[in-house]
């Protein structure tokens, strides 16, 4: 039997089990969910004993690191997987049509919050190796797991995690599987994610709410104040303007250029299927340009004042808000939270007081687009797809992928098989049991192009 057989032949059990990790409600960003993520790491380290790993959670500052080992072959390359089995909180909870944490199949997709975002695409490699393990009695690689429970918290103990066990993760490359193919008919391999820099506001005006009538026109209103302020961060052609934010950017390059214009990308079909009426952003760039490899500002939520029902004539005491900023390589997140403090500090009125809490980030990252690893991706898409990929970037953040280049020296291959509209971080999170499937195909692909590959 060869592991694609035995893939055909269990799966309706590996679904089992795929439901049976998506049940824990493993919401990194809330307390109240502690004990469920011990749990879900609870519950993945004895699967993958069941399996034939050596398996173990290990506490962290934060949520225990699931950590595994299948080291068996001296003379075989040794490959480091990475996933997170932590989740985004799930509301609107009103807006989803099936429970978020009771799996569900509808139409070819399996429905959960995780499916894609990245239960399910973790599991497509334990899923996968099972099958090589099951159908040869071993694995031509040596494989280790390190499946966190901080990614969507911005991995903040993981770094020091993996300074502290060099060692243990020590390997020739990293495979991640926490992203996306181009389209429904184009898989592909990732070479480039942007990185991120987060940053929260406060104005304060007033030592209490007042009478906007009795007040209103001799002190600044914090609300108008932030909204001004905010309203000063781009210029009239979408760039950002912070002095020194482009500082460290290369251009696009031609290639890049050439390249991103051969993908089958088509603006009219993005714009619709985002249900907006024009698509915008800096001048000179085109959409993937935009998303993949210029920096971005952009507000997550401001609050301030009334807002609820009926009237309230005030002039509030303060006001707030949310802002990251999308980083491409050679930006520091740290140095541009402190820029930003810096403009923010500038540009606000006199008459309020403002505060900028800088929370730091993760840098953007680019690994290679050629060479033997990569050449292994693209053959094991190949055979779990029918189909070679295209290389791509991604606009989102996988803060750890920039720590295992500085800390472990290694390389990542990002090997994404989730879509677009998999509704990651949304309602109705989905996967596509066919991408789950050709998810795990190629996994189990992976492992036989990646011991072919001469580490030394
Ligand atoms: N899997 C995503 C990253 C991603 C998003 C890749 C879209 C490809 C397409 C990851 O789980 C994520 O959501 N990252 C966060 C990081 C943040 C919390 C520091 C992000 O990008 O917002
Ligand atoms: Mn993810
Ligand atoms: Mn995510």
């Amino acid at each position: 039997m060869t592991a694609q057989q035995y893939l055909k032949k269990t799966e309706k059990k590996r679904l089992d089990e795929l439901f049976k990790f998506l049940k824990f409600p493993s919401v990194s960003a809330k307390s109240e969910h502690k004990k469920d993520m011990v749990a879900c790491a609870s519950w993945l380290r004895d699967h993958l004993k069941t399996i034939g790993f050596k398996a173990k959670t290990c506490s962290t500052g934060g949520h225990p690191v699931v950590y595994a080992e299948y080291l068996k072959n001296k003379k075989a390359p040794t490959v480091l997987y990475y996933g997170h089995y932590d989740v985004q909180p799930v509301e609107p909870l009103e807006l989803w049509e099936s429970k978020p944490f009771q799996p569900v199949i509808r139409n070819g997709y399996i429905y959960a919050r995780g499916a894609t975002d990245d239960k399910g695409q973790t599991f497509t490699h334990v899923k996968g190796l099972e099958a090589v393990i099951k159908a040869t009695g071993s694995l031509p690689i040596n494989v280790k797991f390190l499946i966190e429970g901080e990614e969507e918290v911005h991995s903040a103990n993981l770094p020091a995690f993996i300074k502290k066990n060099k060692k243990m993760l020590n390997a020739d490359i990293v495979v991640v599987s926490d992203t996306a193919q181009f389209s429904r008919t184009q898989p592909a391999v990732t070479y480039g994610l942007r990185g991120i820099a987060c940053v929260e506001v406060y104005v304060y005006g007033p030592n209490r709410d007042v009478h906007s009538g009795s007040f209103g026109g001799a002190i600044t209103n914090p609300v108008n104040a932030l909204c001004g302020m905010m309203a000063k961060m781009h210029d009239k052609d979408g760039k950002v303007t912070i002095p020194g934010f482009y500082q460290k950017v290369k251009p696009v390059s031609k290639w890049e250029r050439k390249e991103f214009g051969k993908l089958p990308h088509n603006d009219e079909r993005y714009r619709r299927s985002l249900g907006v009426p024009a698509l915008a952003g800096e001048k000179g760039y085109s959409t993937l340009e935009r998303t993949w490899s210029r920096p971005t500002l952009d507000i997550n939520g401001i609050t301030g004042g009334y807002q609820g029902e009926g009237a309230k004539t005030i002039i509030p005491a303060w006001a707030s808000c949310k802002i990251t900023m999308r980083l491409v390589p050679n930006q520091d997140q740290t140095d541009i939270c402190d820029r930003i403090e810096k403009y923010l500090q500038k540009v606000a009125p006199k008459s309020v007081r403002v505060k900028v809490v800088k929370y730091g980030g993760a840098p953007g990252v680019v690994v290679p687009s050629d060479g033997p690893w990569l050449e292994a991706a693209a053959a094991a898409v190949k055979a779990g797809f029918g189909k070679r990929p295209v290389f791509m970037k991604e606009g989102g953040s996988i803060p750890i992928v920039g720590d295992f280049k500085s800390i472990l020296g290694l390389d990542t291959l990002l090997i994404g098989f989730g879509l677009s509209d998999d509704n990651i971080h949304s309602p109705n999170e989905r996967f596509r049991v066919l991408d789950f499937e050709r998810g795990c195909k190629t996994a189990a692909a992976l492992a036989f192009e990646l011991a072919k590959v001469k580490t030394r």
